[in-house]
């Protein structure tokens, strides 16, 4: 229980790895809000939650929505009366695609959108929890970069761009914020298998990613729940602006 009676916001957490970080944080003692586009994905973790005798609630949110993302964070302080971590793991990324194609051939409108929701949604969402975490005095900011930032990105350079702008976005902010004692740190998963329903195609790529491991098996979700737990917990209180890269010994920056 490392993080009972904290309140944490998940965005994205309806699928995937998000969905992963909603248990294991509710598992730990604490109360999710799970912040996602698709609102029914969201409501279904929340029942899946609640189910299971923890609290959560579910909160539609467009993290591109300065309106929405202000919602979220007063309907946290609302539901649970405070707002303890915030991970921005929302992204344009499995559930809802990005293009694997060359620069040349990559849509303007794509580059934009995918900016909008991995960059300026981070933005946004720290923007909206911070004076509740400032009022508080404490509070953590987990944000999710990617492993291809070090390796570089087959045909994806708008996401690979993106996930480097949180690296750069989560050390400014650390500095910032420290006076505060709210810390801002980020993780960075490898190729990870997190697909409800994955092709045949998505596995073999996964496979394939293990080939520049030093723990030769597939990634997933599961993997990333225990950096991203100690840096929710007050077990991490003095660590900040870092990255920690989840990837079975991938990438060593
Ligand atoms: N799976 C991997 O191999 C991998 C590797 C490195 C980093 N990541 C990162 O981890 C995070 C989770 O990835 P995943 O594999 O679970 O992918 P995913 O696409 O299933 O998860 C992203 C979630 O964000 C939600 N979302 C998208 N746009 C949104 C918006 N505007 N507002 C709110 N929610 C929105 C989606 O509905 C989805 O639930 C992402 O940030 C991704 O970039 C994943």
């Amino acid at each position: 229980m490392r993080l009972q009676g904290k309140v944490a916001i998940v965005t994205g957490g309806g699928h995937g790895i998000g969905r992963q970080y909603c248990l294991s944080f509710v598992r730990e003692g604490a109360k999710v809000g799970v912040a996602e586009v698709d609102a029914r994905a969201a409501q279904r973790v929340a029942d899946e939650i609640k189910s299971g005798g923890g609290e959560a609630i579910a909160v539609p949110t467009d993290v591109a929505s300065e309106a929405s993302t202000k919602e979220m964070a007063r309907r946290a302080v609302e539901a649970f009366g405070r707002i303890d971590v915030l991970v921005n793991n929302a992204a344009i990324f499995a559930t809802i695609p990005i293009s694997r194609v060359g620069i040349e051939e990559l849509s303007i409108e794509e580059w934009d959108r995918v900016m909008v929701v991995n960059v300026k949604g981070v933005f946004l969402c720290c923007r909206a929890v911070l004076p509740q975490m400032k009022r508080q005095g404490k509070g953590k900011i987990i944000n999710i970069a990617s492993g291809t930032i070090y390796h570089g990105g087959g045909g994806r350079i708008h996401y690979v761009a993106s996930k480097a702008a949180v690296v750069g976005f989560t050390r400014t902010l650390a500095r910032e914020v420290g006076d505060y004692n709210i810390t801002v740190n980020a993780i960075s998963p490898g190729s990870t298998l997190s697909e409800e329903n994955p092709t045949p195609e998505i596995i073999k790529m996964r496979e394939e990613a293990t080939g520049s491991s030093c723990i030769k098996r597939v990634q997933t979700p599961q993997d990333l729940q225990g950096a991203m737990v100690f840096l929710a917990s007050d077990e991490s209180d003095f660590i900040t602006g870092q990255t920690l890269v989840v990837d079975g010994g991938s990438a060593m920056p």
